[in-house]
């Protein structure tokens, strides 16, 4: 089974499980993900009481992290965790957040350190986000480490020895990163993006930007052609994810090639450390 129809797959599943196979040898050297075989439930009651409601508080920051009152100020463009992490990270194969929890504190060789689940939500601030690094242990910070905790019961506790990255990370495409084709991805672009992005790439309505000032900075994961292309290739166009592996690569080097916000960490370190 390719990715994709093991996405598929998982999600005819019976009862709300998420099947999640290793396919032997099909799967590219991952990019971080340990590809585990686990059937773990995606959690749907709430835990009782102040814990549950710090973890429906995340799960809602997760949701409108742009608009969100705790959230918005530190936060520098147009979109929430879930415009990547789709359905607030519950979407086998979209950056899911399903035992996300489980793979912490890792090492990340990006800051060259051992950081913990809560370092790495702040990081996306940062760069996905493009705004300001919210204070370890603060409401928002507290709030989102506790939804994807709760988005990870069941999953054994695993450090990453592989980077920052959660059971269910998605492999990388097995592809050189530098053979994209921009003219080609600038005409697949208008074909099977533009009516939801637009043709200046800042979004239609309730359709995020994918570049431009209100995008991901230069310093953001998806900034990486081979990173986008992988996300690209599992989700995008939505609901309908129907590119070979070429065209989301070269879709993915059109869109990383046009303007976003640079990214110069002193200016997104906020309060935080
Ligand atoms: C522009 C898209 C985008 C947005 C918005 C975004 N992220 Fe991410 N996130 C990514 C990408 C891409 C990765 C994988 C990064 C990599 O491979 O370096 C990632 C990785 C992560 C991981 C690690 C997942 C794992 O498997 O361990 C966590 C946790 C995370 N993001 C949290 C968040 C939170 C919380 C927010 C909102 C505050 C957010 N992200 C917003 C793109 C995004
Ligand atoms: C039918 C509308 C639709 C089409 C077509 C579509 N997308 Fe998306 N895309 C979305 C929506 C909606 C989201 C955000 C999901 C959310 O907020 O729940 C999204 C999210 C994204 C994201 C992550 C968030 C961001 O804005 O950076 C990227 C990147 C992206 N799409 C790129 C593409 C590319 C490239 C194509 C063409 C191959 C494409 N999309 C086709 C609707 C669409």
């Amino acid at each position: 089974m390719d990715a994709n129809s093991m996405i598929k797959a998982a999600r005819k599943s019976a009862f709300g499980l998420v099947l999640i196979v290793a396919a032997a040898g099909a799967v590219p050297a991952a990019a971080g993900g340990e590809v585990r075989a686990l059937a773990v439930p995606i959690p749907s009651e709430l835990p009782p009481g102040e814990l549950g409601k710090t973890v429906a508080l995340g799960r809602d920051i997760v949701n409108h992290t742009n608009t969100h009152p705790l959230s918005r100020q530190y936060v520098g463009n147009n979109l929430a965790c879930t415009s990547c992490h789709l359905d607030a990270g519950t979407k086998p194969g979209a950056l899911s957040f399903l035992g996300a929890a489980s793979a912490y504190p890792t090492y990340t060789p990006r800051e060259k350190q051992v950081i913990t689940l809560e370092d790495r939500n702040l990081n996306c601030f940062m760069r996905s986000m493009n705004g300001r690094r919210p204070p370890n242990g603060s409401a928002v910070s507290v709030a989102i480490a506790a939804y994807i905790t709760w988005l990870s019961e069941g999953y054994p506790v695993k450090m990453s020895l592989k980077g920052p990255f959660g059971p269910n990370a998605s492999p990388s495409l097995n592809i050189d990163e530098d053979d994209g084709d921009v003219p080609r991805g600038k005409t697949l672009y208008g074909s099977a993006c533009a009516n939801c992005h637009g043709s200046d790439g800042a979004g239609v309505g309730k359709f995020p930007p994918v570049w431009g000032s209100q995008s991901y900075n230069d310093g953001a994961g998806m900034a990486s052609d081979l990173k986008l292309a992988t996300y690209l290739r599992n989700t995008m166009p939505l609901g309908d994810p129907i590119l070979s592996d070429q065209d989301a690569l070269d879709i993915a080097a059109y869109v990383n090639a046009q303007p976003r916000p640079r990214f110069v960490l002193q200016e997104h370190l906020g309060s935080g450390k």
